[in-house]
């Protein structure tokens, strides 16, 4: 169903309309750079982008290679950040505070005041990036609890089972709080599955979503902290419209774009690693094939009944 309403926001949106779009950010639209974001996001300019999904390294893997690239400053921040293969996600605790605090000052400089972000963590960094926020003046305006009833069992018994992922929900725009949210949406969407969303009633700040992922997922390809489609999907209707432009800084396997995509709204991702970006690539070329299946599906399926009418 969501399929059928993006495209119809993308048939209404013209060719100049996204040219003028493009013009304005000189960066392409719905592409994903293979770069570093802090260097990606200081190529666009200021109050440019409706929303950012923000999935960066939670800081887990400790047996990484970080190099500290002093050569360029950051004011403020104390150095330029460069990464090397495969260890994007260790780093020491002052390394991390400097990087977050680097990548969230460019977000903050390229979020429109209407826009938001949604960033994921779990206890390992998310205290870490609440604070980085409060520091630069990003306002939070929920926490979210990503509840996962399927999660793996705790192996060792020596504690419980992790099974949430924290989620913070953030934007910039000062106190007059501009922040696009589609409320109707939040109350009445279709959230078939999430037991603690009652149809008709206000969404709560815990989600009930397993983290299954559909076989066209995974099918082109995995990355290990790949997110479900169906989490990103939710974050962009709540707080885009379509037509609008999803920007997210880490963006792995591409799913933030892919669901950007299926919703009809525009993106631009940066990814560190070459081997991510090319599965992105292909998962995306999918979902627009897939798109323009089910389109002409429907054209298909709605056929006789205009012919009725014009008889
Ligand atoms: C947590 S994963 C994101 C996964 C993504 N949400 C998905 O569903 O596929 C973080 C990604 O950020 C990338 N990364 C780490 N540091 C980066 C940086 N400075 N700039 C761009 N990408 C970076 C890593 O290579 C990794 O693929």
């Amino acid at each position: 169903m969501w399929l059928s309403s993006s495209a119809n926001a993308r048939r209404n949106e013209t060719v100049k309309d996204i040219k003028k779009k493009e013009e304005q950010i000189s960066i392409p639209l719905d592409y994903i750079a293979n770069i570093d974001c802090i260097n990606g996001m200081k190529k666009l300019p200021a109050n440019c982008i409706d929303l950012i999904i923000a999935d960066p390294p939670y800081n887990l893997s400790k047996s990484g290679d970080w190099k500290w690239d002093n050569s360029v400053s950051l004011a403020g921040m104390g150095g330029n950040w460069n990464i090397t293969n495969e260890n994007w996600d260790s780093m020491s605790f002052e390394e991390y505070f400097s990087f977050s605090l680097a990548w969230l000052k460019e977000v903050k400089r390229i979020l429109r005041p209407t826009g938001s972000m949604w960033i994921f963590g779990t206890y390992h960094n998310i205290g870490i990036i609440n604070v980085a926020c409060q520091i630069l003046g990003i306002e939070i305006i929920n926490e979210v609890i990503w509840y996962k009833k399927n999660a793996f069992p705790n192996l060792s018994g020596r504690r419980l089972t992790a099974s949430h992922e924290t989620i913070l929900w953030v934007h910039t725009g000062g106190k007059k709080r501009y922040y696009y949210f589609d409320y109707e949406y939040s109350k009445n969407g279709d959230f078939t599955g999430d037991e603690l969303k009652s149809p008709g009633k206000q969404m709560r700040t815990v989600w009930d979503l397993s983290n299954n992922k559909k076989v066209e997922e995974l099918k082109y390809g995995k990355h290990p902290t790949q997110k479900p489609i169906k989490v990103l999907t939710r974050m962009i209707k709540l707080s885009t419209k379509p037509g609008d432009i999803m920007l997210t800084p880490f963006s792995g396997a591409g799913s933030e774009c892919v669901a950007a995509k299926m919703c009809g709204r525009h993106f631009i991702g940066f990814e560190i690693e070459k081997k991510y970006c090319d599965i992105s690539e292909v998962r995306l070329a999918n979902t627009e094939r897939e798109m323009e299946q089910l389109n002409l599906f429907q054209i298909t399926q709605e056929a006789p009944k205009d012919d009725k009418t014009s008889d």
